[in-house]
């Protein structure tokens, strides 16, 4: 099944016709605590296992969309994307999915607090932004379920964006994805601290898309991956459920390393990590051995993210002086 035809399917007899000038949306940012590493589908982004995630409250993308000439214009951050670029024909692609008439073109501004492509899922904010503010373009009214269909379109992780807090993504069965959407997982945790520790925001040398395929394909230690994730899933949850932060912060940080320790068996291997990336982790390790529970989590990128408590704020600062720090329930009210 193509694309387009499930948007058809998700769209049914709802108007291709903007009900106002312009759509506008934001999405959170997510950080996986069990990740989604590997698709059944390439081309309807279906993943192997669920995954879950945690959103960085108002640390995302806000989008704003709307019809305008006959062809596409994309700006990111205030500046112009040439149509050649990675990022507009992403945009491109997705919007052909939606686009009224061939020759209709959209006007989208997309402006990122979070560096784009260095590995801090700005893709999966961008993408859900996206489909929130095209909803509110034309007027469908789509509920999450179905907005989480049409994100993943985008980016698999960009079905988990279109929720803050905690958001679980559960992989489904069926071929057309129908059954491959992200829900609410309903627990607050409000004294959990997410730690954003940039290495590099230039853009990563492999995109997760063809690292994910060539681990699947090639890497011996793949076979590995969805028992790690059933059992790491189960403990995701009981740690939330329990508030047993240790138990979430371990859990995360391993599946975290597992996914890495898979790509490094894929032929040409994939190491996503720069040496101030394992000089970091070094220092966590020695913080962690001090007595404060902080751990980490990484996605496709050099960048490491950290997981700690407030009670801890001040010490985090103080290790880790640039460290940039999100409290993801803050803006959620309970
Ligand atoms: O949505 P994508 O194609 O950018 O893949 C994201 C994959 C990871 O960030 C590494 C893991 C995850 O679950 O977000």
């Amino acid at each position: 099944m193509k694309k387009i035809e499930v948007v058809r399917r998700l769209l049914g007899n709802r108007a291709r016709d903007p009900v106002k000038e312009r759509g506008v949306a934001f999405a959170p940012s997510n950080i996986a605590l069990c990740k989604y590493w590997g698709k059944r589908n390439e081309e309807l982004n279906l993943p192997v296992t669920s995954s879950l995630s945690i959103s960085l409250g108002s640390l995302g993308t806000k989008t704003t969309v709307s019809l305008a000439g006959r062809r596409d214009v994309v700006t990111l951050n205030g500046k112009k994307q040439p149509a050649t670029s990675e990022f507009a024909q992403g945009v491109s692609r997705f919007l052909d999915l939606v686009r009224p008439h061939r020759r209709a073109g959209f006007r989208v501004d997309t402006w990122n607090s979070i560096p784009t492509a260095a590995g801090l899922a700005s893709s999966a904010s961008g993408f859900a932004a996206l489909a929130m503010a095209l909803d509110d373009l034309f007027g469908w009214r789509l509920d999450r379920k179905q907005m989480s269909i049409l994100a993943r379109l985008g980016s698999g992780s960009a079905s988990r964006s279109v929720y803050g807090g905690f958001v679980e993504w559960r992989a489904g069965k069926k071929s057309n994805g129908m059954d491959s959407y992200a829900a609410l997982f309903p627990r607050r945790w409000s004294e959990l601290r997410v730690g954003l520790l940039t290495v590099s925001e230039q853009k990563k040398a492999v995109a997760s898309r063809a690292a994910m395929r060539s681990t699947k394909e090639t890497s011996p230690l793949y076979a590995v991956w969805p028992g790690q994730v059933k059992r790491d899933l189960a403990l995701v949850k009981k740690a939330i459920e329990t508030r047993d932060f240790d138990l979430l912060g371990r859990t995360a940080e391993t599946n975290a390393l597992v996914m890495h320790a898979t790509s490094l068996g894929a032929w040409p291997p994939v190491l996503f990590w720069r040496p101030e990336s394992v000089a970091l982790m070094h220092r966590i390790w020695g913080l962690r051995a001090s007595g404060v529970a902080i751990y980490f989590t990484m996605d496709a990128g050099p960048n490491l993210k950290l997981l700690f408590l407030k009670r801890d704020t001040r010490a985090v600062k103080k290790y880790f002086p640039r460290v940039k720090i999100v409290d993801p329930f803050g803006n959620i009210p309970s």
